[in-house]
């Protein structure tokens, strides 16, 4: 490899005077508009980083003359969305169902403002559109185990289903196969029982014999929650037995897995995490999913207690004008 410089016949340009097997590198001069574009962008870094956030220190950064900052415009858009919205909130977690229903612009409010809590709190368990999954109720079906108008959907979210709340929904099916109440045999009687008594008997086909058998079980061991008939109880959750709609499943194991098992799930309390317009959006949203029922007859007071108020004056007034109400239960 030589080193000295020469010019090129062909191009006229000088070569760099690098040389391999007789390839010489010529030196050709680099085109102005891509020098003076390549300075230019130069010229901007420099401008950007004096202007801008840019370097890294550290634990910091420079910040930059203009001080801007993505995260703090975010947090700004977020504070002015909400300030906007807040009367709207407010209105919201004073209104009763009939109000909410005589307004269109509170209804539109709350039905986006619940749709989008439902899909951030509530989907995981419940299913994107409220369809449920086995153990998490269905919530766009007229089945409901505590009860399904604007008022008790809101009493249920607000205070939760054998969750941390003091003031929780609370009952809790015994595990009869688990703590040995119930022998196997029994345990096959009582399924074959709850089975006869309703349209799951067409698909199922229980054994008459072991269901005469579990009705003299059922009458003492699962009546007291379940109903005499087997309609259910919303005042303790207990689901209809006779409208072969199943929160575990139904088919005759997983219906005797119930039994055995006495799972109880648990919805939490969300009366700490969401403010009461919030809460009341979801109530709205979910009693709009398709099953709602109509609340009880607004008294002269709000009929459903705001926050402040206490939470069992709100279950016990709903709860009696639920029983009559339990039969048109076992329609799906
Ligand atoms: C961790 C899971 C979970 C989350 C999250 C959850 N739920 Fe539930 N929810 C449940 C379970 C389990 C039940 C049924 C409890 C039972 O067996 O009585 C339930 C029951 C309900 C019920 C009563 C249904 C009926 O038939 O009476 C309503 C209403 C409800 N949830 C609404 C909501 C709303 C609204 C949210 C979001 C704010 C939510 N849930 C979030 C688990 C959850
Ligand atoms: C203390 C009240 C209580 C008693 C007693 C009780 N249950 Fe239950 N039962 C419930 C509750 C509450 C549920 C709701 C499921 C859950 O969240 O665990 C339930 C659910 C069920 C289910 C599942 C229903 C479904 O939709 O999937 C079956 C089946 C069942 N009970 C049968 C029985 C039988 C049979 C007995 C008597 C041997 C009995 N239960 C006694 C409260 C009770």
């Amino acid at each position: 490899m030589t080193n000295h410089t020469e010019r090129d016949d062909i191009s006229g340009t000088e070569t760099t005077g690098h040389e391999w097997d007789g390839l010489k590198e010529l030196d050709t001069p680099l085109p102005r508009w891509w020098l003076y574009i390549f300075y230019a962008t130069i010229a901007v870094a420099v401008v950007y980083w004096v202007l801008m956030p840019a370097w890294p220190i550290g634990n910091s950064f420079t910040p930059g003359t203009l001080h801007f900052s993505d995260r703090r415009n975010v947090a700004t858009d977020v504070a002015t969305l909400q300030q906007a919205r807040a009367p709207m909130y407010e209105r919201l977690s004073h209104a009763t169902p009939a109000d909410i229903e005589r307004d269109p612009q509170l209804q539109q409010f709350a039905r986006a403002a619940g749709e989008s809590a439902f899909g951030d709190h509530c989907r995981t368990c419940h299913g994107a559109g409220g369809g449920g999954q086995p153990g998490y109720p269905n919530l766009t079906d007229d089945v409901w185990l505590w009860g399904g108008s604007v008022g008790d959907i809101e009493h249920t979210i607000r205070v939760g289903i054998r969750s941390s709340s003091p003031e929780t929904r609370m009952s809790m099916m015994p595990a009869f196969g688990r703590l040995q109440m119930l022998t196997p045999a029994q345990i096959s009687d009582s399924t074959e029982y709850v089975i006869s008594l309703g349209p799951a008997a067409a698909r199922l086909h229980p054994d008459n014999a072991a269901a005469a058998r579990g009705s003299a079980i059922y009458g003492v061991q699962c009546a007291a929650c379940h109903g005499a008939t087997g309609a259910g109880d919303r005042t303790m959750g207990a689901p209809s037995l006779r409208d072969d709609v199943w929160l575990y499943g139904g088919s005759r194991e997983e219906i005797r897995k119930q039994i055995e098992l006495g799972r109880g799930g648990v919805m939490p309390t969300w009366e700490s995490t969401l403010d009461p317009g919030t809460i009341r959006a979801l109530a709205f949203y979910v009693h709009e999913l398709g099953g709602g029922e109509p609340d009880a007859p607004a008294s002269p007071a709000a009929s459903i207690p705001t926050n402040g108020a206490p939470a069992a004056s709100n279950g016990a007034a709903v709860a009696p004008t639920q029983s009559p109400a339990q039969p048109s239960g076992a329609t799906r």
